[in-house]
């Protein structure tokens, strides 16, 4: 017979492996406000150790990306980014998880499930972005970004990601600032 004592017990112990089986979270930006964050970002530092990153680092320049809210609770992602000198313009769904300033996506490369939190903003110059593959076997994809409002992050925001990036277990050379490319930075709808 359940006793009131093993009723709790059940409780505490469902309630430890629901925490147990969701995906590791980064930290989030305490008190995230997602108005704040919506507009105009341009990616201007990128850290990873996928193998694929690190072969096309050299060639990858800036990008700009627009957040707009979607109906949801989360955000619409829009890049435009250079590819076999063509602008290639993507939009990446960013669903709510429940904690504001966390999101998850579907990967357009190979279809897996995505976190993506926003660790750190002053929401006017900078965002310091940090994105894993939701954890199941033979996913181990791993991500920093920096979001900076202008094109040219100041050397402060640089070396804050630089910190940040090595804070998360990445090296120098997982690290790259990529440079400006005016074909594809203009703002579009
Ligand atoms: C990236 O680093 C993580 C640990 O930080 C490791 O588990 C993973 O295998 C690394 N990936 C590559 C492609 O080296
Ligand atoms: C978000 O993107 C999807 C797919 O591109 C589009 O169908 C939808 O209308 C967009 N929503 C907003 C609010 O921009």
């Amino acid at each position: 017979m359940a006793t009131p004592n093993t009723l709790w017990l059940g409780l505490v112990l469902l309630g430890t492996l629901g925490v147990l089986q969701m995906p590791a979270q980064a930290s989030v930006q305490p008190n995230f406000q997602e108005d704040k964050f919506l507009g105009r970002w341009f990616t201007s530092g990128l850290a990873s150790n996928s193998s694929w990153f690190l072969e096309k680092k050299k060639m990858l320049s800036m990008c700009i990306s627009l957040v707009a809210a979607a109906p949801d609770g989360g955000f619409n992602l829009t890049s435009t980014f250079l590819r076999k000198d063509q602008c290639v313009t993507r939009t990446l769904m960013l669903r709510p998880t429940g904690t504001p300033g966390c999101y998850s996506y579907t990967s357009p490369h190979g279809g897996g499930n995505h976190e993506v939190s926003v660790v750190e903003t002053d929401y006017e110059n900078y965002a310091l972005l940090y994105t894993e593959s939701a954890r199941s076997p033979g996913q181990d994809f791993r991500m920093a970004t920096l979001y900076s409002r202008t094109q040219a992050p100041g050397a402060e925001a640089k070396e804050k990601f630089t910190a940040f990036a090595e804070a998360q277990g990445f090296t120098e050379d997982n690290i790259v600032f990529p440079p400006r490319n005016d074909k594809c930075l203009e703002e579009r709808e």
